[in-house]
């Protein structure tokens, strides 16, 4: 099923290139969900280099299609993860090194799968209906981090290593633009 909010050939202004809305069939299952997702991404993002009007767009595109709790950014500013683009509730605004799973995948440098935030040690609970997390790192081209991509669930163990495939090829096109 193809849901459009726009009548059939209808063109968003100022984006002459731009697939004028996403394809998203709600009865796929994760993995083929994300299969018929990233290639609109790519398309999405192509010929944009700007981080947060690309970034703005894939969490978009990611909460559109999955309805995930919570999906955004946090980019790595003098030596905090600030908040960038995201969908959902309003969140904190700034985590330190180390801090929350945020911090802690800014100071692992790997993505951290959590099945039952309430068991995770220092978990930042932006909102207490958010019950597992995904976070990912964004890196620079010398391996740093840059920032992370942190997707919350209101259902325990919702993510899992299929996620973390698929959300870092993700990762990996918003790296372009840094
Ligand atoms: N839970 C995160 C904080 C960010 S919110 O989930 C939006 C953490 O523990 O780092």
């Amino acid at each position: 099923m193809k849901i459009s909010r726009y009548p059939d050939g209808f063109k968003l202004p100022n984006s002459p290139n731009m697939a004028e809305d996403l394809i998203i069939d709600k009865q796929l299952d994760r993995e083929s969900a994300y299969q018929q997702l990233l290639p609109q991404i790519k398309a999405l993002l192509d010929g944009e280099t700007d981080l947060i009007a690309n970034c703005a767009n894939a969490v978009a595109a990611l909460k559109e299609t999955f309805d995930f709790f919570w999906v955004g950014v946090y980019f790595l500013k003098e030596n905090q993860l600030v908040l960038g683009p995201f969908q959902g509730p309003i969140a904190c605004t700034r985590i330190d090194f180390g801090k929350g799973v945020c911090g802690k995948v800014w100071e692992q440098n790997r993505t951290l799968i959590v099945e039952d935030v309430e068991q995770f040690p220092g978990h930042i609970a932006c909102s207490a209906l958010s019950k597992s997390e995904i976070v990912l790192p964004g890196r620079n081209k010398s391996g740093d981090v840059a920032f992370v991509l942190d997707i919350d669930s209101d259902r325990l163990a919702d993510f899992n290593e299929t996620d973390e495939q698929y959300l870092s090829q993700i990762v990996a096109l918003l790296e372009k633009s840094l």
